[in-house]
């Protein structure tokens, strides 16, 4: 398989970086809302369970449902003049800071770099809700269509929950970077159970969920660590179901089949890795003077790079991979190449970025 967007790449350094330069192209794409997305419809008529593991994961979806509207305390204030995160855990805090601007440049920085983050997840979780719709249709077993019910409430309550929390407490929700919107269309667009499963649970919310207990560790506003702590609860089961659909599709894959997921499952985190923040410096490079091309080159180049990279990889996505037997002595090095495995000491799993 080609590299996904292999002509939008370009070498900063020694890394190969996915770019956009072409706004025109990146604001058609964002402007294309209508996708082909084929979905076969498989009727059932056993209605009684078959799978209890996942009836279990139902019923556990169900005890599990919260109130976006109701439940999360929307009066607790989120500030620009406070630190929303540790300021370690920003690259544009780090940044402005090595620099010599003011901590009010510093704060303002990161709160931008946060809600374009957010903004992020935000988009990805317009696709899980739209995924786990299409899941609903194409799973065969009664079981398969509850659970991915009720993970099409999980994602409604997570898109209303971040989208309300942007837009009220930040001000701002960001577009949908390039690379993120050809992927997860992939994803959406992908045929049959096990490439959705493999692609959305798997993959991108294995990303998700190591991005998000990342964010809460060093997370310093109550109201926000209640949305990563609530969401995060909601994505434990849908990576179960990841896990517990991928084991069987596993099981009976040939040789064959399981090296075309494992250079799928490599191919689209490569793509993802290859961004590397690129449309978030671009956005915000002018306002705080700062040169996207020259940061991504310093950080890519940074000694503990690998380190700081992989975090978010090896937090889920890899040790599950891993778990199910995608990720083997034939691809492992790929992996660890562009600096999304990298080995660390047991308990050292601190996101800071410290460029200084
Ligand atoms: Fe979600
Ligand atoms: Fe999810």
């Amino acid at each position: 398989m080609d590299k996904i967007l292999g002509d939008h790449r370009k070498q900063i350094g020694n890394f190969e970086i996915i770019d956009w330069v072409d706004e025109g192209e990146l604001a058609r794409l964002r402007d294309k809302l209508d996708v082909d997305a084929p979905v076969s419809l498989h009727w059932t008529w056993e209605y009684g369970s078959e799978v209890e593991e996942l009836r279990n994961l139902y019923e556990k979806g169900k005890h599990g449902q919260w109130n976006a509207a109701q439940d999360v305390d929307w009066s607790q204030p989120v500030s620009k003049d406070d630190w929303v995160l540790n300021p370690e855990a920003s690259m544009l805090a780090n940044l402005t800071k090595m620099m010599g601007r003011d901590e009010a440049t510093q704060k303002a920085a990161a709160f931008d770099e946060l809600a374009f983050t957010v903004s992020q997840l935000l988009h990805g979780e317009q696709a899980a809700l739209q995924l786990c719709g299409q899941l609903t249709n194409v799973c065969d077993k009664l079981d398969q269509k509850f659970y991915a019910a009720s993970q099409v409430a999980d994602e409604a309550r997570h898109v209303e929950v971040f989208a309300r929390f942007l837009s009220e407490k930040m001000g701002t929700i960001y577009p949908i970077g390039g690379t993120l919107k050809i992927l997860l269309e992939m994803l959406l667009q992908a045929e049959g159970m096990a490439k959705k499963t493999l692609g959305m649970q798997t993959l991108f919310e294995g990303m998700a969920v190591g991005i998000m207990d990342l964010m809460r560790q060093e997370c310093r506003n109550p109201l926000f660590s209640d949305i990563l702590a609530r969401v995060q609860g909601d994505e434990s089961r849908h990576a179960a179901f990841g896990v517990l659909t991928m084991r069987r599709v596993v099981a009976e894959a040939s040789p064959e089949e399981m090296a075309e997921m494992e250079d799928w499952s490599y191919n689209i985190l490569e793509a993802l890795n290859a961004n590397q923040q690129m449309d978030m410096l671009k956005i915000f490079g002018p306002k705080y003077g700062i040169d996207p091309a020259m940061v991504t080159q310093m950080v890519t180049s940074l000694p503990n790079f690998a380190e700081l990279n992989s975090m978010i990889y090896t937090h889920t996505v890899v040790p599950n991979l891993r778990n199910l037997g995608l990720i083997t002595e034939r691809t492992e090095q790929h992996w660890r190449d562009k600096g999304m495995i990298a080995d660390r000491k047991p308990g050292e799993q601190k996101f800071q970025l410290n460029l200084a």
